[in-house]
């Protein structure tokens, strides 16, 4: 069984994936060609916002959207400790600090009644990251920010195409950043991210610090850097997008089968993901916790099961940010979720049968 299936996508879309980067290849522009402002255009449309910008990584787009408030040495950006690294990783290179704030137990996002007491005269922007697949309390983080009016930057690497309260993820603040990593929900055939918003300037900014910081051709009023998705990838997504929201349904299907199967023959012995009203997710981990998880992954594994820990370490215990001078038990949810949290297979193809092996596997182990 595979963990996440990409060949199975792949038959469906080959078609119209051969004959759009076959386009690519006879026309020749392989950097920001027509392919990627279709994409752009279609993107936008899709979160409904005014502009996106495509990139070349999601980690890309968390620099560039903090480049382009100016942020950098002196500087703090509140996020959360559980986390992929680039998240911290790039507020730091970006010349700030990381100021991390606790998650909710259930969700695993941020939460939003401890930002508060984390904002200092240093603070420039909030930074939440929607983890799973799934947006985080938006309305209580957007409420601190304007209280204090901050910028937020939602690092949406992992929940393109969820909603919340009725809009899509990536529209939910000044900022959205996600991710086309392959197994990312919309996956390109390699590296590549996009920005979103709905501010002509910063959409500008952000367009200029894509490339060099450049306004005009070989005219730099800015540091920028070479942050652009290559047009081979943007055919890649726009077959992709074909069948974009089938795969999302199929997502939330498959996600909601999971809980019901795992509830019924579990019980309260392993908690499932808790979805609160007015949100849905993508899934991108369909991830549980269980209080033995090493002997739990090490069971499924000889049951022929994969599966994997997002994250085991949270980012005020990596090593890397040691300076920060944060000790274990700062962040008592998110190390407990790091002791705990156990991700199984999951991609829109999964089928029931393939469900009930996966759970099968977990009674035995548990
Ligand atoms: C929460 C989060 N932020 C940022 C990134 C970085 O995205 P990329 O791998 O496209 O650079 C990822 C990717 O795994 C992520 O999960």
């Amino acid at each position: 069984m595979d963990f996440i299936d990409l060949k199975t996508q792949y038959q469906r879309v080959r078609e119209s994936m051969g004959r759009r980067m076959q386009a690519v290849l006879d026309h020749g522009q392989f950097i920001l060609g027509a392919e990627h402002h279709e994409l752009e255009r279609k993107l936008a449309d899709y979160v409904g916002v005014k502009h996106c910008i495509g990139a070349s990584s999601g980690t890309d787009t968390l620099l560039i959207a903090l480049m382009a408030y100016g942020i950098g040495r002196g500087d703090e950006v509140i996020t959360s400790p559980f986390t992929f690294i680039a998240t911290g990783e790039m507020i730091a290179l970006a010349g700030a600090k990381p100021v991390f704030v606790d998650i909710d137990a259930r969700t695993y996002n941020i939460d939003p009644r401890l930002i508060e007491a984390a904002i200092t005269p240093r603070t420039k922007a909030i930074m939440p990251v929607s983890l799973y697949g799934q947006v985080g309390d938006m309305d209580g983080i957007n409420a601190v920010a304007r209280k204090h009016r901050l910028p937020v930057i939602e690092d949406a690497a992992q929940s393109f195409g969820a909603k919340y309260r009725g809009k899509r993820s990536c529209a939910l603040s000044e900022v959205g950043s996600t991710s086309f990593f392959p197994s990312k929900p919309l996956g390109a055939y390699g590296d590549g991210g996009a920005l979103f918003t709905d501010d002509d300037d910063l959409a500008k900014l952000m367009r200029e610090i894509r490339v060099h910081g450049q306004d005009r051709r070989y005219h730099h009023p800015r540091l920028g850097i070479n942050g652009r998705l290559d047009t081979l990838q943007a055919a890649v997504l726009l077959a992709k997008m074909e069948i974009f929201d089938d795969e999302v349904e199929a997502r939330m299907r498959i996600g909601a089968r999971y809980s019901g199967m795992i509830a019924e023959a579990l019980g309260d012995r392993v908690t499932t993901p808790l979805l609160p009203p007015g949100c849905t997710s993508v899934y991108a981990q369909y991830t549980i916790e269980v209080s033995n998880r090493d002997q739990v992954e090490q069971a499924m594994k000889a049951q022929g099961i994969p599966t994997a820990v997002h994250y085991p370490v949270p980012l005020h215990l990596q090593p890397v940010f040691a300076d920060l001078g944060q000790h274990a038990g700062a962040f008592p949810i998110s190390e407990a979720a790091g002791r705990r949290v156990l991700s199984l297979p999951m991609h829109p193809y999964l089928t029931e049968a393939q469900q009930a092996r996966v759970v099968q596997a977990l009674r035995a182990a548990v």
